[in-house]
Protein backbone atom coordinates (compact mmCIF):
# COMPACT_ATOMS: atom_id res chain seq x y z
CA UNK A 1 0.00 0.00 0.00
CA UNK A 2 0.83 3.48 -0.84
CA UNK A 3 2.46 5.95 1.91
CA UNK A 4 -0.81 7.70 2.41
CA UNK A 5 -3.36 4.90 2.60
CA UNK A 6 -0.71 3.47 5.11
CA UNK A 7 -0.40 7.09 7.36
CA UNK A 8 -4.19 6.69 7.48
CA UNK A 9 -4.86 3.38 7.90
CA UNK A 10 -1.72 1.40 9.14
CA UNK A 11 -2.28 0.59 13.09
CA UNK A 12 -5.87 1.71 13.58
CA UNK A 13 -7.81 -1.45 11.66
CA UNK A 14 -11.27 -1.35 13.17
CA UNK A 15 -11.77 -3.39 16.13
CA UNK A 16 -14.79 -5.43 15.08
CA UNK A 17 -14.47 -7.58 18.51
CA UNK A 18 -14.65 -4.16 20.43
CA UNK A 19 -16.79 -0.89 19.36
CA UNK A 20 -15.78 -0.73 15.77
CA UNK A 21 -13.67 2.47 16.61
CA UNK A 22 -12.70 4.42 13.19
CA UNK A 23 -10.30 6.25 15.54
CA UNK A 24 -8.02 4.46 18.13
CA UNK A 25 -9.60 5.78 21.03
CA UNK A 26 -7.53 6.99 24.30
CA UNK A 27 -7.12 4.20 26.42
CA UNK A 28 -6.59 5.88 29.59
CA UNK A 29 -6.32 2.50 32.04
CA UNK A 30 -2.80 2.07 34.09
CA UNK A 31 -3.64 -1.37 34.59
CA UNK A 32 -5.74 -4.31 33.26
CA UNK A 33 -7.72 -6.77 34.17
CA UNK A 34 -7.82 -10.74 33.98
CA UNK A 35 -10.17 -13.39 34.34
CA UNK A 36 -6.91 -15.92 35.36
CA UNK A 37 -3.73 -14.71 37.26
CA UNK A 38 -1.66 -16.21 34.61
CA UNK A 39 -3.69 -14.63 31.45
CA UNK A 40 -3.35 -11.12 30.80
CA UNK A 41 -6.40 -9.56 28.46
CA UNK A 42 -5.18 -9.49 25.10
CA UNK A 43 -1.55 -9.32 26.57
CA UNK A 44 -1.84 -6.11 28.35
CA UNK A 45 -0.67 -6.27 31.93
CA UNK A 46 0.07 -2.36 32.77
CA UNK A 47 0.37 0.80 31.05
CA UNK A 48 3.96 1.80 30.91
CA UNK A 49 4.90 -2.12 29.79
CA UNK A 50 1.93 -1.75 26.90
CA UNK A 51 -0.84 -0.02 26.24
CA UNK A 52 -3.58 -0.21 23.60
CA UNK A 53 -3.42 3.48 22.51
CA UNK A 54 0.58 3.30 22.37
CA UNK A 55 0.63 -0.05 20.48
CA UNK A 56 -1.43 1.45 17.75
CA UNK A 57 0.99 4.08 17.21
CA UNK A 58 3.95 1.55 17.14
CA UNK A 59 2.15 -0.29 14.71
CA UNK A 60 1.80 3.23 12.63
CA UNK A 61 5.24 4.07 13.17
CA UNK A 62 6.73 0.88 12.13
CA UNK A 63 4.90 0.96 9.16
CA UNK A 64 5.86 4.42 7.84
CA UNK A 65 9.27 3.64 8.30
CA UNK A 66 9.27 0.26 6.39
CA UNK A 67 10.71 -1.37 9.83
CA UNK A 68 8.77 -4.92 11.43
CA UNK A 69 9.06 -2.98 14.70
CA UNK A 70 8.29 0.07 16.39
CA UNK A 71 9.04 1.81 20.00
CA UNK A 72 7.26 4.68 21.53
CA UNK A 73 9.02 7.62 23.80
CA UNK A 74 8.15 10.49 25.77
CA UNK A 75 10.37 12.43 23.71
CA UNK A 76 13.06 12.21 21.08
CA UNK A 77 15.22 12.30 23.52
CA UNK A 78 13.84 9.04 25.72
CA UNK A 79 14.12 7.21 22.36
CA UNK A 80 17.77 7.95 21.86
CA UNK A 81 18.79 7.29 25.55
CA UNK A 82 16.77 3.99 26.09
CA UNK A 83 18.32 2.72 22.09
CA UNK A 84 21.77 3.50 23.49
CA UNK A 85 21.59 2.23 26.79
CA UNK A 86 20.62 -0.94 24.96
CA UNK A 87 23.07 -0.54 22.95
CA UNK A 88 26.16 -0.02 24.22
CA UNK A 89 28.44 -0.81 27.56
CA UNK A 90 31.03 0.30 29.21
CA UNK A 91 34.71 0.44 27.36
CA UNK A 92 32.69 1.12 24.01
CA UNK A 93 33.05 3.58 21.13
CA UNK A 94 30.63 5.28 18.93
CA UNK A 95 31.23 7.27 15.55
CA UNK A 96 29.15 10.42 15.39
CA UNK A 97 28.39 12.95 12.77
CA UNK A 98 29.67 16.52 13.87
CA UNK A 99 26.51 18.75 12.51
CA UNK A 100 24.50 17.08 15.42
CA UNK A 101 21.01 18.28 17.49
CA UNK A 102 22.61 19.55 20.19
CA UNK A 103 20.53 17.70 22.92
CA UNK A 104 21.77 14.83 21.04
CA UNK A 105 26.04 15.76 21.59
CA UNK A 106 25.16 16.56 25.51
CA UNK A 107 23.39 13.46 25.76
CA UNK A 108 26.83 11.76 24.46
CA UNK A 109 29.12 13.91 26.08
CA UNK A 110 27.63 14.84 29.57
CA UNK A 111 25.86 11.59 30.43
CA UNK A 112 26.77 8.34 28.23
CA UNK A 113 31.01 9.17 28.60
CA UNK A 114 30.34 9.21 32.54
CA UNK A 115 29.48 5.33 31.67
CA UNK A 116 32.56 4.69 30.16
CA UNK A 117 31.60 5.31 26.49
CA UNK A 118 34.05 7.23 23.57
CA UNK A 119 32.58 9.33 21.18
CA UNK A 120 34.45 10.49 17.42
CA UNK A 121 32.84 13.18 15.75
CA UNK A 122 33.28 13.45 12.12
CA UNK A 123 32.38 15.19 8.79
CA UNK A 124 29.75 12.10 7.41
CA UNK A 125 29.68 13.43 4.07
CA UNK A 126 33.21 11.80 3.89
CA UNK A 127 32.67 8.25 3.94
CA UNK A 128 36.28 7.64 4.49
CA UNK A 129 36.22 9.94 7.52
CA UNK A 130 33.94 7.29 8.99
CA UNK A 131 36.18 4.62 7.81
CA UNK A 132 39.11 5.93 9.00
CA UNK A 133 37.06 6.41 12.47
CA UNK A 134 35.91 2.94 13.14
CA UNK A 135 37.63 0.93 15.90
CA UNK A 136 37.15 -3.10 16.95
CA UNK A 137 35.50 -1.44 19.79
CA UNK A 138 32.79 0.49 17.43
CA UNK A 139 29.27 -0.15 18.20
CA UNK A 140 27.13 2.34 16.22
CA UNK A 141 27.35 5.02 13.80
CA UNK A 142 25.12 7.54 14.81
CA UNK A 143 24.17 10.06 11.50
CA UNK A 144 21.54 12.83 10.74
CA UNK A 145 21.20 13.51 7.69
CA UNK A 146 20.16 16.25 6.32
CA UNK A 147 22.15 17.67 9.81
CA UNK A 148 20.98 20.17 12.14
CA UNK A 149 21.20 23.39 11.32
CA UNK A 150 23.72 23.32 8.35
CA UNK A 151 21.73 20.79 5.95
CA UNK A 152 24.80 18.53 4.89
CA UNK A 153 23.39 15.26 3.30
CA UNK A 154 25.58 12.26 4.13
CA UNK A 155 25.45 8.76 1.83
CA UNK A 156 23.26 6.59 4.24
CA UNK A 157 23.84 3.60 1.94
CA UNK A 158 27.11 3.90 1.52
CA UNK A 159 28.12 4.41 5.45
CA UNK A 160 25.56 1.80 6.35
CA UNK A 161 28.09 -0.54 4.34
CA UNK A 162 30.70 0.52 6.12
CA UNK A 163 29.41 0.42 9.57
CA UNK A 164 27.74 -3.11 8.85
CA UNK A 165 31.46 -4.51 7.51
CA UNK A 166 33.05 -3.15 10.84
CA UNK A 167 30.15 -4.87 13.07
CA UNK A 168 28.48 -1.50 13.88
CA UNK A 169 24.77 -0.37 13.66
CA UNK A 170 23.84 2.57 11.85
CA UNK A 171 21.65 4.99 13.59
CA UNK A 172 20.06 7.30 11.46
CA UNK A 173 18.00 10.53 13.36
CA UNK A 174 15.49 10.90 10.36
CA UNK A 175 13.59 13.86 12.54
CA UNK A 176 14.49 16.51 10.30
CA UNK A 177 13.42 14.49 6.95
CA UNK A 178 10.47 12.78 8.54
CA UNK A 179 8.97 8.80 6.91
CA UNK A 180 7.63 10.66 3.99
CA UNK A 181 10.35 12.02 2.49
CA UNK A 182 13.19 9.28 3.21
CA UNK A 183 13.48 5.82 4.98
CA UNK A 184 17.07 4.77 6.72
CA UNK A 185 16.13 1.54 6.82
CA UNK A 186 15.72 1.07 3.17
CA UNK A 187 18.60 2.37 2.49
CA UNK A 188 20.68 -0.39 5.02
CA UNK A 189 20.71 1.52 8.31
CA UNK A 190 20.27 -0.36 11.42
CA UNK A 191 18.04 2.20 13.04
CA UNK A 192 15.63 4.96 12.44
CA UNK A 193 15.31 7.73 15.62
CA UNK A 194 12.56 10.32 15.68
CA UNK A 195 11.49 13.42 17.78
CA UNK A 196 7.89 12.64 17.41
CA UNK A 197 7.46 15.97 18.36
CA UNK A 198 8.56 17.43 14.89
CA UNK A 199 7.14 16.21 11.54
CA UNK A 200 5.12 12.90 12.75
CA UNK A 201 3.39 14.51 15.00
CA UNK A 202 3.06 17.76 13.03
CA UNK A 203 1.32 20.51 15.23
CA UNK A 204 3.65 21.85 18.12
CA UNK A 205 1.41 20.23 20.61
CA UNK A 206 2.68 16.97 21.96
CA UNK A 207 6.48 15.97 22.57
CA UNK A 208 7.41 12.46 21.56
CA UNK A 209 10.05 9.86 20.64
CA UNK A 210 10.62 6.71 18.51
CA UNK A 211 12.57 3.74 17.66
CA UNK A 212 12.18 1.62 14.46
CA UNK A 213 13.96 -1.35 13.03
CA UNK A 214 13.71 -4.78 11.37
CA UNK A 215 16.41 -6.58 13.46
CA UNK A 216 13.94 -8.05 16.05
CA UNK A 217 17.03 -8.88 19.06
CA UNK A 218 17.85 -5.31 18.78
CA UNK A 219 14.40 -4.78 18.85
CA UNK A 220 13.47 -6.98 21.99
CA UNK A 221 16.35 -5.26 24.10
CA UNK A 222 15.25 -1.51 23.37
CA UNK A 223 11.67 -3.16 24.25
CA UNK A 224 12.94 -4.60 27.99
CA UNK A 225 14.45 -1.14 28.51
CA UNK A 226 11.81 0.80 27.64
CA UNK A 227 9.60 -0.94 29.98
CA UNK A 228 12.70 -0.82 32.10
CA UNK A 229 13.20 3.19 32.26
CA UNK A 230 9.79 3.83 31.88
CA UNK A 231 10.02 6.87 29.52
CA UNK A 232 6.96 6.37 27.70
CA UNK A 233 4.43 8.55 25.83
CA UNK A 234 0.66 8.84 27.76
CA UNK A 235 -2.22 7.60 25.99
CA UNK A 236 -2.73 10.93 25.28
CA UNK A 237 0.47 11.88 23.51
CA UNK A 238 -0.26 8.61 21.30
CA UNK A 239 -3.50 9.95 20.16
CA UNK A 240 -2.22 13.40 18.95
CA UNK A 241 0.50 11.91 17.22
CA UNK A 242 -1.39 9.25 15.39
CA UNK A 243 -3.95 11.89 14.44
CA UNK A 244 -0.82 13.96 13.28
CA UNK A 245 0.69 11.56 11.46
CA UNK A 246 -2.39 10.95 9.50
CA UNK A 247 -1.64 14.28 7.10
CA UNK A 248 2.23 13.74 6.65
CA UNK A 249 2.26 13.00 3.50
CA UNK A 250 0.12 16.07 2.45
CA UNK A 251 1.94 18.28 4.84
CA UNK A 252 5.44 17.32 3.83
CA UNK A 253 4.69 17.93 0.00
CA UNK A 254 3.13 21.55 1.17
CA UNK A 255 6.82 22.41 3.55
CA UNK A 256 8.77 21.13 0.61
CA UNK A 257 6.85 23.35 -1.95
CA UNK A 258 7.06 26.24 0.13
CA UNK A 259 10.60 26.33 1.51
CA UNK A 260 12.26 25.92 -1.49
CA UNK A 261 10.12 29.23 -2.59
CA UNK A 262 11.80 30.57 1.01
CA UNK A 263 14.98 29.00 -0.38
CA UNK A 264 15.37 30.73 -3.84
CA UNK A 265 14.05 34.17 -2.24
CA UNK A 266 16.71 34.47 0.22
CA UNK A 267 19.47 33.05 -2.45
CA UNK A 268 18.66 36.15 -4.60
CA UNK A 269 18.42 38.34 -1.53
CA UNK A 270 21.77 40.55 -0.98
CA UNK A 271 21.05 40.48 2.34
CA UNK A 272 21.78 37.28 2.77
CA UNK A 273 25.28 35.45 1.47
CA UNK A 274 24.85 32.24 1.76
CA UNK A 275 21.25 29.20 1.72
CA UNK A 276 21.52 25.86 2.97
CA UNK A 277 18.79 23.78 1.63
CA UNK A 278 19.09 20.40 -0.29
CA UNK A 279 16.86 21.26 -3.03
CA UNK A 280 18.63 24.34 -4.05
CA UNK A 281 21.05 22.71 -7.35
CA UNK A 282 24.26 24.84 -5.71
CA UNK A 283 23.48 22.70 -2.47
CA UNK A 284 27.27 20.42 -2.85
CA UNK A 285 24.82 17.10 -2.25
CA UNK A 286 22.40 18.26 -4.55
CA UNK A 287 22.12 15.09 -6.47
CA UNK A 288 23.00 12.99 -3.44
CA UNK A 289 19.46 14.23 -2.19
CA UNK A 290 17.66 14.07 -4.69
CA UNK A 291 18.31 10.13 -4.76
CA UNK A 292 18.15 9.47 -1.31
CA UNK A 293 15.28 11.52 -0.37
CA UNK A 294 11.29 11.91 -2.07
CA UNK A 295 11.32 15.61 -1.44
CA UNK A 296 13.77 17.99 -0.06
CA UNK A 297 12.13 19.05 3.17
CA UNK A 298 10.60 22.51 5.02
CA UNK A 299 13.86 23.05 6.70
CA UNK A 300 16.75 25.17 5.39
CA UNK A 301 19.19 27.88 6.90
CA UNK A 302 20.73 30.81 5.43
CA UNK A 303 23.83 33.56 6.33
CA UNK A 304 22.74 36.47 7.06
CA UNK A 305 25.52 39.47 6.14
CA UNK A 306 25.87 41.94 8.93
CA UNK A 307 26.05 39.19 11.72
CA UNK A 308 24.11 39.06 15.19
CA UNK A 309 22.88 43.24 14.88
CA UNK A 310 21.25 42.39 11.69
CA UNK A 311 19.45 39.19 12.22
CA UNK A 312 18.11 41.04 15.84
CA UNK A 313 16.67 43.16 13.29
CA UNK A 314 15.23 40.46 10.86
CA UNK A 315 13.73 38.34 13.58
CA UNK A 316 12.11 41.76 15.16
CA UNK A 317 10.19 42.19 12.38
CA UNK A 318 8.95 38.62 11.02
CA UNK A 319 5.01 38.35 11.70
CA UNK A 320 4.24 35.02 10.57
CA UNK A 321 7.78 33.04 11.54
CA UNK A 322 7.24 32.75 15.00
CA UNK A 323 10.74 33.13 16.54
CA UNK A 324 11.29 29.83 18.61
CA UNK A 325 12.97 26.30 18.91
CA UNK A 326 11.62 23.10 17.74
CA UNK A 327 10.31 22.96 13.98
CA UNK A 328 7.82 20.55 12.00
CA UNK A 329 4.73 21.66 12.77
CA UNK A 330 2.10 23.27 10.28
CA UNK A 331 3.52 26.87 11.98
CA UNK A 332 6.34 28.44 10.61
CA UNK A 333 9.62 29.15 13.02
CA UNK A 334 12.75 30.76 12.33
CA UNK A 335 15.46 30.63 15.23
CA UNK A 336 18.95 31.66 15.52
CA UNK A 337 21.24 28.67 16.45
CA UNK A 338 24.15 30.89 17.96
CA UNK A 339 21.87 32.11 21.08
CA UNK A 340 18.97 29.58 21.04
CA UNK A 341 19.31 25.86 19.69
CA UNK A 342 23.60 25.69 19.59
CA UNK A 343 24.04 28.00 22.67
CA UNK A 344 25.66 25.21 24.55
CA UNK A 345 27.83 24.66 22.13
CA UNK A 346 31.23 26.32 21.90
CA UNK A 347 31.82 29.72 20.10
CA UNK A 348 35.15 27.96 18.56
CA UNK A 349 33.42 24.81 18.15
CA UNK A 350 30.21 26.31 16.41
CA UNK A 351 32.65 28.88 14.47
CA UNK A 352 34.54 25.77 13.11
CA UNK A 353 31.26 23.70 12.19
CA UNK A 354 29.87 26.81 9.95
CA UNK A 355 27.42 27.51 12.54
CA UNK A 356 28.14 31.84 12.30
CA UNK A 357 26.34 34.42 14.46
CA UNK A 358 24.61 35.49 11.04
CA UNK A 359 23.23 32.26 10.78
CA UNK A 360 19.50 31.81 10.71
CA UNK A 361 16.97 28.42 10.77
CA UNK A 362 13.69 28.58 9.13
CA UNK A 363 11.30 25.99 9.71
CA UNK A 364 8.95 26.44 6.80
CA UNK A 365 5.20 25.53 7.69
CA UNK A 366 2.01 25.44 5.78
CA UNK A 367 0.49 28.66 5.40
CA UNK A 368 0.51 30.10 2.38
CA UNK A 369 3.76 30.40 0.23
CA UNK A 370 2.89 34.22 -0.70
CA UNK A 371 2.14 34.95 2.50
CA UNK A 372 5.14 34.06 3.76
CA UNK A 373 6.81 35.54 1.40
CA UNK A 374 5.68 39.10 1.97
CA UNK A 375 7.05 38.54 5.75
CA UNK A 376 9.54 37.88 4.68
CA UNK A 377 10.00 41.33 2.59
CA UNK A 378 8.83 43.35 4.79
CA UNK A 379 11.02 42.16 7.11
CA UNK A 380 13.97 42.52 5.33
CA UNK A 381 12.69 45.96 3.98
C1 LIG B 1 17.09 16.27 15.06
C2 LIG B 1 16.53 16.14 16.44
N1 LIG B 1 16.68 14.98 17.09
C3 LIG B 1 16.19 14.81 18.35
C4 LIG B 1 15.56 15.83 19.02
C5 LIG B 1 15.07 15.61 20.42
O1 LIG B 1 13.70 15.43 20.43
P1 LIG B 1 12.72 15.85 21.65
O2 LIG B 1 12.79 17.34 21.78
O3 LIG B 1 11.40 15.34 21.22
O4 LIG B 1 13.25 15.17 22.86
C6 LIG B 1 15.40 17.06 18.37
C7 LIG B 1 14.73 18.18 19.08
O5 LIG B 1 14.77 19.32 18.66
C8 LIG B 1 15.91 17.21 17.05
O6 LIG B 1 15.79 18.39 16.40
Amino acid sequence: MGFGTRAVHSGEEPDFEGTGDVAVPIHLSATFARRAAEKPTRGLEYSRTGNPTRLALERRLASLENAEHALAFSSGMAAETTLMLSVLSKGDHVVAENDLYGGTVRLFERTLKRFGVDFTYVDSRKDEAIRAALRPNTKAVWLESPTNPLMHVCDIGAISKVARGAGAITVVDNTFASPYLQNPLDLGATVAVHSTTKYIGGHSDVVGGAVMTSESELYESVKFNQNALGAVPSPFDCFLILRGSKTLHLRMKRHSESATAVAEFLSRHPKFSAVHYPGLRGHPQYSLAKKQMRLPGGMLSAEMRGGLPAVRKFLAGLRLFSVAESLGGVESLVEHPATMTHASVPKSRREKLGIGDGLVRFSVGVEDPQDLLADLKSALR
